[in-house]
């Protein structure tokens, strides 16, 4: 895998350098702590993580591309919106969003899609840290509330004899920007990367709140056939009582704008995983009467 996220777990440092300091694929550290880098490389899995297969294919299964997402025409968008390229936001807003919007990015219920950005556009969490988990590669800070929950998950499912890695969590603008780039370069245009991977400032994962997770043995990493694995059916099970939701299932790309994930899962704290699971509601978006967001 030629892309390497380097990520140095350090609780209660200052994330938000990141977002300063890891502005070329290949910047250095920072000496204030939790830094992020990445290299940019086509090999990478849709999520920013070195996959099992230097194609893309390995995340769409079967041995094809991803059918791109129908997309719809294209509504009026700001600059960043329309431009994967564009600088981000750098103010932050000036007044806290309100309660219910879910436009809040360090809230848990803050929605981010195709239609809804994170604001700021380079927003990056006050604190991140590496859960005491088994990881396949070094990204894979979280938020600390998310760390401690997939703390207890892994565990649960280690005495349920499944064993579970961590693929990959935290990624900042930076770091989205070249993972999406990489997509570009392999696809040879966006609307093919659009379809697995997010845009910079469009990503659950700047937000410390979504991991990708793998079964330890690497079977079917960052490949839908994890779905089938013992690990990836045990999380799609019991995600949910520890507060997680498959954030990208099978059959609903063109609600959330991805193609299937099934190693992607999004912290929502477990009174939205578990009314979701009751009910049976597949997408966050239908859960809280969102819009759809099949394209930017
Ligand atoms: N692969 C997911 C959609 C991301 O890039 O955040
Ligand atoms: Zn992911």
């Amino acid at each position: 895998m030629l892309l390497v996220l380097a990520l140095s777990a350090c609780s209660g440092a200052d994330p938000a350098a990141t977002v300063s300091t890891a502005v070329a694929p290949s910047s250095s550290p920072a000496a204030t702590g939790s830094t992020a880098s990445a290299t940019s490389d086509p090999s990478a899995g849709p999520d920013g993580s070195a996959g099992p297969d230097p194609s893309p294919t390995a995340d769409a299964g079967a041995g094809t591309l991803p059918a791109p997402v129908q997309r719809e025409p294209a509504p009026a968008t700001s600059g960043a919106a329309a431009d994967p390229t564009a600088s981000p936001t750098t103010s932050p807003t000036a007044t806290p969003p309100a309660a219910g919007t879910y436009t809040d990015p360090t809230a848990v219920d803050v929605v981010v899609n195709k239609r809804r950005p994170l604001v700021p556009l380079d927003f990056a969490p006050a604190e991140l840290r590496q859960p005491d988990v088994a990881t396949a590669t070094d990204n894979a800070l979280l938020r600390p509330d998310v760390a401690a929950a997939v703390e207890e998950m892994f565990a649960a499912a280690g005495n349920d004899g499944v064993a579970l890695t961590l693929v990959s969590g935290y990624r900042s603008f930076a770091t989205q920007e070249a993972t999406y780039a990489s997509w570009v370069a392999q696809y040879g245009d966006a609307a093919g990367a659009d379809t697995v991977s997010a845009r910079p400032g469009y990503s659950e994962h700047q937000t410390g709140l979504a991991f990708d997770i793998g079964q330890a043995d690497g079977a079917c990493t960052l490949v839908l056939c994890f779905r089938d694995t013992p690990a990836g059916q045990w999380a799609a099970t019991r995600a949910a009582d520890f507060g997680f939701i498959l954030r990208y299932p099978l059959g609903f790309h063109e609600i959330t704008g991805f193609s299937a994930e099934s190693w992607h899962f999004r912290y929502v704290g477990k009174d939205v995983s578990l009314a979701m699971k009751a009910a049976g509601t597949q997408t966050l978006e239908e859960h809280l009467g969102l819009p759809a967001a099949p394209s930017y």
